[in-house]
């Protein structure tokens, strides 16, 4: 079985090559993207692993399909970056559905943290030991109500942070899973009520650009938004604009909307064309990690353990725990809850 990786960087080459050469695998690792351009690599195997930011659009899947890969392994939870009605009934796909929520909820609350208590700007300061505390004030977080928008596996644990932190909660969710001390509530209420509001859904047509111009006139003034799920969630252009007006308190972002020709890698010494991205980096009260909250040991060591099994799951005729599809939570007679593969 030949597995062809794309956009591998050290961490997950030293993840993933314990299991290469055993149980018949065979792993060929490349630092590029998976796209049009780069799809010929894809040639001679079987399966093709992919990350958050490969592109695996109509012509790359009809590519894919053509050289007979069978299945994509996707390391990461996500497949917004798949178009799964472009591959059903060619190539199964199967996805990394959890690997480690702790890692991108505790991310998320750092990133917080940093912003409320100003550590980034401290940081800096000590290390040209400036001990000025100007310019330093923050707030409590104890007291404040944070909404949380998406309460599955990451936004449930983003949700116990904040309990222990003594937080109000809101929560908004498509399917509302009632926990105590946690209120469910309309976005629109979310909005107008949260001092602080987390994204943790999934991008879909239904969510994609939720955080705009028009949502952002209905929240709190100084509201801080945080971004751990993906990065079209949020109208950059209107959250610029948005904090330009002094409406926007702080934005923690570890997504961005165009981060795909630039998040992982090193751009130091060149000049960055997104001026969006570049505007917002300037700001003093945003903070930027490039699609980092995943990245634990323990979330990258679950995410090869589970890449693999998925593979070999395949391979061994059995059913596809963690396959998805077109159909997948839409269809009454789904055969994924048959216990069979999607097709
Ligand atoms: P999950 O599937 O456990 O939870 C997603 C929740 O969103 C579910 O409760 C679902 O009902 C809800 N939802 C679906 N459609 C919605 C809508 N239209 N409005 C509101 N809620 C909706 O997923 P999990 O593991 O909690 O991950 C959430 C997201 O986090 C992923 O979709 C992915 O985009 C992102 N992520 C980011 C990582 C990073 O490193 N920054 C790493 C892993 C995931």
């Amino acid at each position: 079985m030949k597995i062809t990786f794309f956009d591998t960087k050290d961490y997950d080459r030293a993840a993933f090559t314990k299991y290469d050469g055993r149980d018949g695998l065979e792993f060929k690792f490349y630092e590029t993207k998976l796209c049009e351009d780069t799809v010929e690599l894809a040639k001679n195997s079987d399966v093709v692993c992919v990350f958050v930011n490969d592109d695996l659009n109509s012509a790359v899947i009809e590519k894919l399909h053509a050289f007979g890969i069978k299945l994509i392994a996707l390391r990461c939870a996500g497949y917004n970056n798949v178009d799964l009605a472009a591959a059903y009934g060619k190539i199964h796909v199967a996805r990394v559905p959890a690997y480690s929520p702790y890692a991108v909820a505790e991310h998320a609350m750092a990133l917080l943290l940093c912003s409320v208590r100003r550590i980034h700007k401290a940081y800096n300061r000590t290390k040209d030991f400036n001990f000025s505390l100007n310019g330093l004030t923050g707030f409590d977080l104890y007291g404040k109500t944070v909404g949380v928008i998406g309460t599955g596996k990451i936004g449930k644990a983003f949700i116990d942070i904040c309990k222990g932190f003594g937080m109000n909660i809101l929560a908004y969710d498509k399917y509302p899973a009632p926990m105590d001390h946690v209120r469910y509530t309309e976005l629109d209420e979310l909005f107008r009520e949260s001092d602080i509001i987390s994204l943790h859904c999934p991008l879909t047509s239904e969510t994609a650009h939720m955080i705009d111009q028009e949502s952002i006139a209905r929240m709190k003034k100084g509201v801080i938004i945080i971004n751990t799920s993906r990065g079209a969630l949020i109208n950059s252009e209107d959250l610029l604009n948005g904090i330009k007006e002094r409406k926007i308190g702080a934005a923690c972002l570890d997504v961005y909307e165009e981060e795909s020709d630039l998040f992982f890698e090193d751009f130091s010494g060149h000049i960055v064309n997104d001026d969006t991205l570049a505007r917002l980096i300037t700001m003093p009260n945003v903070i930027v990690t490039s699609h980092q909250a995943f990245l634990t040991e323990e979330a990258l060591s679950n995410i090869a353990e589970v890449t693999v099994k998925n593979i070999l799951d395949y391979f061994g005729s059995n059913v596809l725990e963690n396959e998805v599809c077109y159909h997948c939570g839409l269809l009454e007679n789904c055969k994924k809850k048959r216990k069979e593969r999607c097709f």
